[in-house]
């Protein structure tokens, strides 16, 4: 496969792998095109080098999967250690969150992943949580009446002003443990690059299912 390196302005070559969108505001609305399915979008928003969702969709082929990711340099990393044969079922997006209502229709994704975001320590810097309430609004308006929220850290921090968040604007938790790899939850659990550093540390991981609020 094309071996990338980062060049400064080189956003077009990015393009040219073709597992990457770097104009996503074009496919609003239309995103089953690019698929050419009507399968259920799932993304990871912060996805970092992808391992995860590639994995996930590699596991469910009939579900789309797109990894947004701001830093071209993290996804270059991410395009160099694809499999030979990516899934055709996923995509990475090189966009900040802040501008997932230029790209997403209302009610256009059934789920929204983040793993082990930021955590912005210094409360002066709340509002740059990907979990912040104004981040919660948008997830609101793009995911589907019940969309499910799916938040792992091992940041306790975090964790907690995420629940607090998630109580301001209403939203319902389905599931929470602060030991996911000691709990029942651990089934099925695909680790991703930040987790599997974490628990080789011996760090407890946190994870929540929530359900957005009916709008
Ligand atoms: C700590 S890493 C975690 C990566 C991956 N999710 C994992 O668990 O291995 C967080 C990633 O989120 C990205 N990120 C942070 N804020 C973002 C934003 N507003 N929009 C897009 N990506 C963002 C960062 O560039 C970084 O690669």
């Amino acid at each position: 496969m094309l071996r990338l390196r980062y060049v400064k302005g080189g956003l077009e070559r990015l393009e040219e792998h073709g597992k990457v969108i770097i104009k996503p505001q074009e496919n609003k609305g239309h995103w089953e095109s690019l698929f050419s399915n009507n399968n259920p979008i799932h993304v990871e928003f912060g996805s970092g080098r992808g391992g995860f969702i590639v994995k996930i969709a590699e596991k469910n082929p009939n579900i789309n999967y797109l990894a947004f990711e701001r830093n071209s340099k993290v996804i270059i990393r991410g395009l160099n250690k694809l499999p030979e044969n990516p899934p055709t079922n996923f995509y990475f997006v090189h966009s900040d969150i802040k501008k997932i209502e230029d790209i997403f229709n209302f009610n256009e994704i059934q789920r929204i992943y983040l793993n082990f975001s930021d955590p912005w320590p210094k409360k002066k810097h709340n509002r740059r949580r990907l979990t912040y309430r104004g981040f919660l609004k948008l997830y609101e308006n793009i995911l589907i009446p019940n969309g499910e929220l799916h938040f792992k850290t091992d940041n306790n921090g975090l964790f907690e002003f995420s629940l607090e968040e998630l109580k301001e604007r209403g939203w319902k938790v389905m599931m929470i443990t602060r030991d996911l790899h000691n709990s029942e939850y651990i089934e099925g659990n695909s680790m991703t690059e930040y987790e599997e550093k974490f628990v080789q540390r011996g760090q407890l991981i946190n994870k929540f299912v929530a359900i957005s609020p009916k709008k």
